[in-house]
């Protein structure tokens, strides 16, 4: 049975943005200087507010955004936040401009592919399913079949509860590996598909929400629903482009037996009768289209085929937004002797707006020293703080916060919790930044293998 999953485009957790819940705004859209885990950055904060606007109004379609300012002023952490704010039901692909050169995989087929999964299509259809609080859960689990000390699940006995009516349900393999995955646990309200054995978190129920978790996500609370527990449901499905397109691949190659579907490239007629499919369903109106995001990080490192493909997919029936940053003032353009800003072909900034990020004061750098302090859970004194501020507002803050972990480690070999100025300086003398490391080759160059 192939299984479709509606979560496949979450957000991917990026350790160095995890402090990040939003863009930290106020009512009139106006940045507060410390909210959501973001400090100042003010106006560029408001410019991604609007940006998150037209997107949720679908009003910005075929343009894209550019985010443009110096290292380490926050413009991957804008775009996280961005993410943030739209939520889980708009499609959110991040990927970093270096990531097209691959040895498997066409550039363009790795950017076609980006497109895609950033693009939802919203489903209705109604579908036979079996509904409830879970009450109890119970895995069986197997011997892995080759490898003889790890255990795989294989069955759950799983007790789902509405308001009126209770019921166990012995679930097969395919079932209880989702709802391994999913991380489903009594106090959750889900659901799973009666025919296809597809699984889904709706989120909790209130008198669960208070055990406490170590739980980063915050799950929607739901009402217990009421009713029997087996029905027939209206289920809004947002699934991506790219998970049709590799469902009807699969379907036609004799490749997917083999579960190697994931490094194949998907045969362009796989994507026209998608987009035949999805325009007809559109049609029926039992469809809509989610335009989501496309998030190119470093895109300076994209070439002009990859710039040209983008250029072109910002044109067609089903674009998703384009979000790119970059460092680079005025470059080559990859893959041509043109100079141009940014590293980018003309007619492609053209359809851009810019939002530039402008470097922290040191107030601004203390403030994102003392939240990535407590998202890292180390423990700083006042001056190792300083410390780290005056590394920070010299160097870049991105090696301020680098030299954290570190210093933390240095302090606990010395048999202390808490991070001391001279475990900052030991840390930065062990690891040093970009400019230092320049000055330490030249210096040395002779003595290196040319
Ligand atoms: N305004 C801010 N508030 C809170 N944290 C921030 C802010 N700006 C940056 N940070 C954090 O500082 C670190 C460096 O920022 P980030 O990686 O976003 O910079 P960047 O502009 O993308 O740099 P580069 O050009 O090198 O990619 C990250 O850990 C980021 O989450
Ligand atoms: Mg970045």
């Amino acid at each position: 049975m192939s299984e479709i999953r509606v979560e496949s485009y979450r957000v991917r957790r990026i350790g160095a943005h995890s402090h990040i819940r939003g863009l930290g705004l106020d009512e009139n859209g106006r940045a507060i200087m410390v909210a959501d885990g973001l400090v100042g950055q003010a106006e560029a904060r408001q410019a991604a507010g609007i940006v998150v606007k037209m997107i949720k109004e679908g009003r910005i379609s075929g343009r894209g955004i550019l985010l443009v300012g110096p290292p380490g002023t926050g413009k991957t952490a804008l775009a996280v936040a961005i993410a943030r704010e739209l939520g889980e039901d708009t499609p959110f692909v991040i990927m970093s401009g270096s990531e097209v050169y691959s040895s498997e995989k066409r550039k363009t087929e790795i950017l076609m592919e980006a497109v895609r999964k950033a693009l939802g299509v919203r489903l209705t259809e109604r579908r036979l399913v079996y509904e409830g609080v879970v009450k109890n859960i119970v895995i069986r689990r197997a011997k892995h079949p080759l490898v003889p000390y790890l255990t795989v699940p294989r069955e759950a006995k799983i007790t789902l509860a509405t308001r009126n009516e209770e019921v166990t349900l012995t679930v097969p393999e395919e079932v209880t590996q989702q709802i391994v995955e999913l991380g489903v646990r009594k106090g959750d309200v889900i659901w799973i598909d009666a025919q296809t054995g597809r699984v889904h978190r709706e989120g909790r129920v209130r008198e669960f929400q208070d055990i406490k978790t170590y739980d980063v996500e915050t799950r929607r609370i739901v009402e217990t629903p009421s009713g029997p527990v087996k029905k027939e449901k209206e289920i809004v499905n947002v699934l991506t482009l790219h998970d049709l397109d590799m469902y009807v691949a699969a379907q036609r190659s004799l490749v997917s037996i083999f579960g190697f579907t994931m490094e194949r490239e998907i045969p362009s007629e796989a994507r026209k009768q998608v987009d035949e499919t999805v325009r007809k369903w559109i049609e029926d109106k039992r469809a809509a289209i989610v335009p989501g995001v496309l998030f190119i990080d470093d895109a300076h490192m994209l070439d002009i085929e990859a710039f040209s493909f983008l250029t072109r997919a910002m044109e067609s029936e089903f674009a998703p937004i384009l979000i790119l940053a970059t460092n680079r003032g005025v470059a080559r353009i990859r893959g041509t002797d043109m100079e141009s800003p940014h590293g980018m072909p003309l007619d492609l900034l053209d359809r851009l707006l810019i939002i530039p990020t402008r470097p922290y004061s040191a107030d601004e750098i203390r403030e994102i020293i003392k939240i990535r302090a407590q998202e890292e859970e180390v423990e700083l004194d006042s001056k190792a703080l300083e410390k780290l501020v005056e590394i920070g507002s010299k160097y870049s803050l991105r090696y301020a916060v680098q030299l954290m972990e570190p210093a933390r480690i240095l302090a606990e070999q010395r048999g202390e919790s808490k991070i001391h100025v001279e475990d900052v300086e030991e840390a930065r003398k062990l690891f040093i930044d970009i400019s230092t490391s320049v000055e330490y080759l030249r210096e040395y160059e002779k003595l290196f293998l040319k």
